[in-house]
């Protein structure tokens, strides 16, 4: 009678264990078939009170039982266990593509690099070249290639940063300086490749420098063409486009002489001030413009005509001063995006300030 029971309860549980839809339900099973109050525990504990003939019977085929169901419970809670987890991982997943909700902001270019592609838009525009140069440079590069003297200020160093190296260098063209230009880049572009040549570089550049006005660092664009025949038409022409792209095409460019080593003749370059529109003092006010103090005219830049010096030094590549001219010019970025977005303090670009910074997405 027991021991038919057993068989029962087996097979009762076994089917209830393989039929459990979830983990759930089956510990529901586990409880009512092996939990304290359940029968077949009861009946192990019962044993002991049977007639000693039916002990070792009973008692064997309820130990079987209870093993067996242990087993069956714990492989299919297994099963279930997995299958379920492999259901909420399919549920849970996330489409990391997505936008988020709310929508993240994704920020925007810094108003630097933002106002150095556009320059370098205007000049691929026109034909023009991007490369880029080391910012250690050499003092050949930086200055006797440029035609500097031996006693230029510029050299001193005061304003230039010298590196420091192992050993003084025999030749003092070997010495390392931070670029206070990106000039260097007009010598090394031309030794790199004959003329006709026509390039830009922009870069970082560096003076001991530190006021509203003046960062230790800060940026250039370099200019150079170097054909037959060009001449300082071509660089006021390409110089009024270069303004006008930046500025609006109401402005005007202006040519002041000046003196750089590596040019001859050398130029500063004006544009006609954006605020009053040329004039000096601001529309229907008739105030002072503050922009341009009154005199209608913004400095943005240095150039000239390259000095046949410079060319004739190139080794290289022949740069024969009698059959090819070129014009170079400079132009510092920071100097562009200030007069062009009102910036009043150059320290601004480099605060990291968001306030500032998100002025101009
Ligand atoms: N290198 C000059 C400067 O930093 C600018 C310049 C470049 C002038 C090219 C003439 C030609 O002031």
């Amino acid at each position: 009678m027991t021991a038919d029971r057993i068989d029962e309860l087996r097979a009762e549980a076994t089917a209830a264990a393989e039929a459990a839809p979830d983990t759930a339900a089956l510990e529901e099973l586990r409880v009512r078939y092996l939990g304290r109050k359940a029968e077949l525990p009861n009946l192990l504990r019962g044993v002991a009170e049977l007639p000693p003939e039916q002990r070792g019977v009973v008692g064997k085929a309820a130990n079987q039982a209870r093993q067996a169901l242990e087993a069956l419970i714990e492989h299919r809670a297994a099963q279930l266990a997995a299958g379920e987890l492999d259901a909420r991982l399919a549920g849970d997943r996330v489409d990391v593509t997505l936008p988020g909700a709310p929508p993240q902001p994704v920020g925007s270019l810094h108003l630097m690099t933002a106002v150095r592609r556009e320059i370098e838009d205007v000049f691929c525009g026109l034909g023009f070249a991007v490369v880029e140069g080391p910012e250690v440079e050499l003092v050949h590069y930086n200055f006797d290639a440029l035609n500097h003297a031996p006693a230029h200020p510029a050299r001193s160093r005061s304003d230039t940063f010298y590196v420091a190296t192992a050993q003084r260098p025999a030749d003092p063209g070997d010495q390392v300086v931070l670029r206070t230009h990106t000039s260097p880049m007009q010598i090394r572009s031309m030794e790199a490749q004959p003329p006709p040549i026509q390039l830009i570089v922009p870069g970082r550049v560096y003076r001991p420098d530190s006021d509203a006005t003046h960062t230790p660092q800060f940026h250039q664009v370099e200019g150079l063409a170097v054909d037959e025949d060009i001449t300082l038409a071509d660089l006021k022409g390409t110089l009024l486009a270069f303004a006008r792209a930046i500025f609006g095409d109401e402005r005007d460019v202006r040519l002041r002489p000046h003196y750089f080593p590596f040019t001859e003749p050398s130029v500063e370059v004006d544009v006609s001030c954006f605020m009053c529109a040329g004039t000096g003092v601001l529309p229907r006010t008739g105030v002072r413009c503050n922009l341009c103090k009154g005199t209608g005219w913004l400095e943005i830049l240095g150039s000239g005509m390259v000095d046949p010096n410079v060319l004739a030094g190139i080794e290289a590549h022949d740069y024969d001063p009698e059959r090819w001219q070129g014009y170079a010019f400079g132009m510092g970025i920071e100097r562009i995006a200030m007069l062009k977005h009102g910036v009043p303090d150059l320290r601004l670009f480099y605060d990291n300030d968001l306030r500032f910074l998100e002025q101009f997405g």
